[in-house]
């Protein structure tokens, strides 16, 4: 399109949700930056990942989806994402940060050695056989470093499934049999954060909004569990931790969780395809506006 002296070329995108994911959550995402992206003539197409769009044929990339210009990557599926970004589209967020967010360890790791504040974290010991044995060494050494009760979590856990509050050494022991062929991690429980958290968004390294979510019911503040969210001003060094955190990942986007330790601030969760629309609702900040403007102005 030819207008004045400019050129405008117009950027053509694709938003890509999991196949088998049907939560409203979830739909809510891709509907709201359909409806963002039109507003700004942008022209997008919200798919589920189910197409089988990458094929590895003859030793090269065959990508069905090469016409689009972008992609707004709303799964966790690692292989289409690593493909599609070998092949030249533009995901955000990229497939290596998600791929780091997706796997709480691997978070954990990535953010070490930069001065970040997080509980005390191990990560368990995988055993490849369901009748590998349990020393008693092991969860006498796990309550040595981290004390009862402690935080159980599996590796690829979302939405509050997938973590156990462990109260004594028998219930570790079953939490560890129950998850010692997958992926997972031991944690310092924080109690003075039990139920409450503050979730933050961060678009392009910069804060957009937060809100803190309590719930009264359960030592998860997952929205999904119950818990409610209410619009906060965090404090100068919330705000600095996280984004400290999306840069350090390189996240385009995400939704980054701060418990409220005894001595201040500590990383819970880093969040790339964190939920916006309890945000949107707790806080009445037009995240998929935002975040739409960033990408148009990042590709
Ligand atoms: N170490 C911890 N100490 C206290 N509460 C925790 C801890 N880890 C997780 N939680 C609580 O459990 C919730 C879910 O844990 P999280 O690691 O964010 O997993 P998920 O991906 O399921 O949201 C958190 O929002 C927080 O309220
Ligand atoms: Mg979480």
């Amino acid at each position: 399109m030819i207008k004045g002296n400019w050129f405008f070329i117009v950027k053509k995108g694709i938003i890509l949700t999991n196949a088998f994911t049907h939560i409203s959550s979830a739909e809510y995402q891709a509907v709201r930056l359909c409806e963002e992206f039109s507003r700004m003539n942008i022209q997008v197409c919200h798919k589920k990942n189910r197409e089988y769009p990458c094929v590895i044929d003859g030793g090269n990339i065959v990508n069905e989806y090469s016409q689009y210009d972008f992609c707004v990557y709303l799964d966790k599926d690692k292989y289409i994402a690593q493909i599609l970004e070998k092949s030249g589209l533009r995901l955000f967020n990229t497939s290596s940060s998600i791929a780091v967010c997706d796997d709480k360890m691997l978070t954990h790791i990535a953010l070490s050695e930069n001065g970040i504040p997080m509980p005390k974290t191990v990560p368990g010991a995988l055993c490849y056989h369901p009748d590998g044995v349990i020393e008693d060494s092991m969860p006498e050494r796990l309550i040595s470093i981290l004390d009862l009760p402690m935080i159980v979590k599996e590796s690829y856990g979302s939405m509050g499934k997938g973590i156990y509050l462990v109260k004594t050494k028998n219930e570790l022991i079953k939490s560890m049999e129950k998850l010692k062929c997958m992926p997972h991690i031991f944690q310092e429980f924080v109690k003075e954060s039990s139920g409450k958290d503050v979730r933050i968004i961060v678009i392009g390294g910069k804060y957009l909004c937060a809100m803190e979510r309590k719930n009264e019911n359960d030592y998860r503040s997952n929205i999904e569990l119950g818990a409610l969210g209410r619009a906060i001003q965090p404090s100068d060094e919330y705000i600095a931790l996280a984004e400290k955190c999306a840069k350090i990942l390189k996240l385009d986007y995400c939704g980054i969780d701060i418990l409220q330790g005894k001595n201040g601030g500590m990383i819970c969760e880093v969040n790339s395809n964190a939920f916006f629309g309890g945000m949107e609702k707790a806080t009445g900040v037009n995240v998929a506006k935002a975040y739409a403007e960033y990408i148009i102005e990042n590709i």
